[in-house]
């Protein structure tokens, strides 16, 4: 299942300038001077919870993440110790493990993978200080070619009853769904969506930008399940061929539109 999806820090890096946009438009939203303790929730190989250091030079920061792999990236990338790494799965870390209340959660680009994330909400704005953020961003492209060209060449594969499972992500909300969450939970809500219009390979280095994009998040399922050569070519020629017929390559590059959700709530309620 998609929670023990294999993430490769490096393949991840790569579009670094377009995946590190929406986190600073998260955390723009985000209204605190000095917070004393700031969590980032599936924090990854680390780059945007080391931000997080410099923009409150002051604070308490902690990046959790289940994946070894990131971790070990993230610790590497943080020669200084600014950060606490913790790993461990989102839906057992527990609040309290902290010994503080913090005053910021941040979780970008990470909930689409755990299942039944509404309901978490309720532990983590319980666990905010009086007056504390909780920032969230999931993707909101499930319909766009790039995933419903990735179920459908699933359904066609020799293997398809396993990738079908594997694709079949938790669903994540719209902007109103965390608005209403947020605010039953006492938060002051801010939810929107964006619609990234990502520009990729320029420089027209590559043949398929989009699936060099896609093979670092939406598709590790299907990698980590197709192991053998030739049922991963079996899967990986046709995908390839129908995301470049989805996505032609422009005079500028190809262009890749990618919608998000965000939610950001203040905690009203002591
Ligand atoms: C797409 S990356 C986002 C990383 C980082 N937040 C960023 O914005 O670059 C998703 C991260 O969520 C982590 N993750 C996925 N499911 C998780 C879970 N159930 N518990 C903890 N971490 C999880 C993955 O290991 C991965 O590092």
């Amino acid at each position: 299942m998609s929670e023990h999806a294999s993430w490769d820090p490096t393949a991840y890096g790569r579009f670094a300038a377009e995946r590190s946009r929406p986190f600073a438009d998260l955390l723009a939203q985000v209204h605190t001077d000095d917070p004393a303790l700031v969590v980032d929730l599936g924090c990854g190989h680390g780059p945007a919870t080391l931000t997080l250091g410099e923009l409150w030079p002051n604070a308490r920061i902690v990046g959790v993440d289940a994946s070894e792999a990131m971790l070990e990236s993230a610790r590497a990338l943080d020669g200084a110790g600014r950060v606490e790494w913790v790993q461990a799965e989102l839906r057992a870390w527990d609040p309290a493990s902290l010994g503080q209340a913090p005053d910021v959660i941040i979780t970008n680009s990470t909930l689409q993978w755990v299942p039944g994330h509404l309901d978490l909400l309720d532990a983590w704005v319980e666990a905010l200080a009086p007056g504390g953020w909780l920032a969230l961003q999931v993707p909101g492209n499930f319909d766009a070619p790039s995933h419903r060209l990735m179920r459908e060449t699933a359904d066609q594969h020799e293997r398809a009853g396993e990738l079908g499972a594997a694709l079949d992500l938790p669903a994540v909300g719209e902007p109103a769904t965390y608005l209403r969450y947020l605010t039953r939970l006492g938060c002051a809500v801010s939810a929107w969506e964006t619609t990234y219009l990502h520009v990729l390979d320029a420089a027209d280095e590559e043949d398929n930008p989009v699936l060099s994009w896609v093979a670092a998040t939406g598709l590790r399922p299907v990698l980590d399940i197709l192991t053998e050569d030739d049922e991963r070519t079996a899967f990986m020629e046709p995908y390839a061929a129908h995301l470049a017929e989805a996505y032609p390559r422009s005079p500028v590059g190809v262009l890749f539109p990618f919608r998000r959700v965000f939610a950001v709530g203040q905690k009203t309620t002591a």
